[in-house]
Order: C-alpha cells, then sequence, then structure tokens
C-alpha cells in the first residue's frame, strides 16, 4: 500500500495564516481518508505498488471500468494535497527564479499580474477544486483550474504548483472570505518545488 507522505513543516507552521487545527483536520482526516479510499481500490484489483503513484495516470485502462472515477478521485485527493502543502511549506521559501521566472514573465508580464490571475482564476472556481500552475512546454507556463480532485496529469501536463480551494482548506479561519484566503495564501507560496520541476527536462508529465 502507499503511505502518507509527512507534512513537510509542523502542524503550526502555519500560523497565522493557515491555523494548526485548520492543518490537522485537513492532513489527518481529508488527505488521510483519500489514501485509506486509494489504496482499498488498488489492492482490490490486484495493483503491485512498485511504481509511484503518479503512474497509475498512464495505466488507467488496466483497472476496472466500474472502478476509474473513484480511482482518479481518491489519487488526485492524495497527490493534489501532496502538492498543495509543498507549494505553502514555510521552510526554505523561495520565489520563482530561473527556467520558471522567465517562463512567467514570458507568459504573464510579470509576477504581480501571475498573482492577479491566479486569484481571478480562484475566485472564478465553481464549487470544489483546485488553481494550478502547470508546465506546458520547455519554457512555458499556464494556469488552470480543475475540478473535485482532477489533477493536471490527467490532460498531460506537469503541476508546479498549487491551492486548494475546497472549504475545507480555509473554512475554520477564514469562513466564506475566499479573497482573503488568497491573499493571505502569498504570505506562505513557496516555489521551491516548482522551480525545480520547471528545470527538469520533461517538456509535459507523460506525452
Ligand atoms: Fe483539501
Amino acid at each position: 500500500m502507499y503511505l502518507l507522505k509527512p507534512l513537510p513543516f509542523l502542524y503550526q507552521d502555519l500560523e497565522p495564516y493557515i491555523d494548526i487545527h485548520t492543518v490537522g483536520v485537513h492532513y489527518l482526516k481529508h488527505q488521510k481518508n483519500y489514501l485509506i479510499k486509494l489504496n482499498e481500490i488498488l489492492e482490490k484489483n490486484h495493483f503491485p505498488f512498485k511504481e509511484p503513484m503518479e503512474s497509475i495516470y498512464q495505466n488507467i485502462a488496466f483497472f476496472q471500468e466500474k472502478d476509474r472515477n473513484d480511482l482518479l478521485f481518491f489519487l488526485g485527493g492524495v497527490l493534489n494535497h501532496d502538492l498543495y502543502w509543498q507549494s505553502i511549506c514555510p521552510k526554505e521559501k523561495e520565489e520563482p527564479k530561473g527556467k520558471l521566472l522567465k517562463a512567467i514573465l514570458k507568459r504573464f508580464g510579470s509576477i504581480d499580474e501571475m498573482k492577479k490571475k491566479w486569484i481571478e482564476c480562484a475566485l472564478s472556481l465553481k464549487g470544489s477544486g483546485y488553481v494550478f500552475l502547470i508546465k506546458t512546454g520547455d519554457e512555458q507556463v499556464e494556469i488552470i483550474t480543475t475540478q473535485n480532485q482532477d489533477n493536471p496529469l490527467l490532460f498531460g501536463y506537469l503541476p508546479l504548483f498549487c491551492i486548494d480551494m475546497w472549504e475545507h482548506a480555509y473554512y475554520l479561519l477564514y469562513k466564506n472570505n475566499k479573497q482573503e484566503y488568497l491573499n493571505q495564501f502569498f504570505e506562505l507560496a513557496n516555489f521551491s518545488y516548482a522551480n525545480k520541476k520547471m528545470e527538469s527536462d520533461r517538456k509535459r508529465a507523460f506525452l
């Protein structure tokens, strides 16, 4: 079975922007539950657990058709949260640099314009989902939203950075004030993982 990746910070480390209680419930209840459900489906399908979890997107056709929707939902539920924690990790915070910075400037003109577009996309999202920064080419990035637990790997794109826009991510502290959650998000934003991923050779995730 797959194991829950440890959080890259302590529960209280996101204070005051995201409170300890939200992080605890989010990680130990929500993400853990996605992982339990994912493992159940994989075990039922005699999955060998030899490859990284991401490889399931390439091999979805090997699973029973009736299980595929649930499988993709719970798989995204685990991977999206792993990326979210990396995107708000308060340790060794980095701004976009190198290839990522170049791609952001090419696409959006400036970091501020990228953040503006990020917030616009997040506010336009209906229901539960995510905003992702994705790699679409060697020096190309784009901002997209996905519904529910869809991950950009489902569409062949490498996810670099994300924000969780499910209510469970912010409701305890911000109630329905999404705008404030988004403003505070950039106090935590860490592009260290995104910088590393952008430097990798793959133009797209699996294509
Ligand atoms: Fe979440």
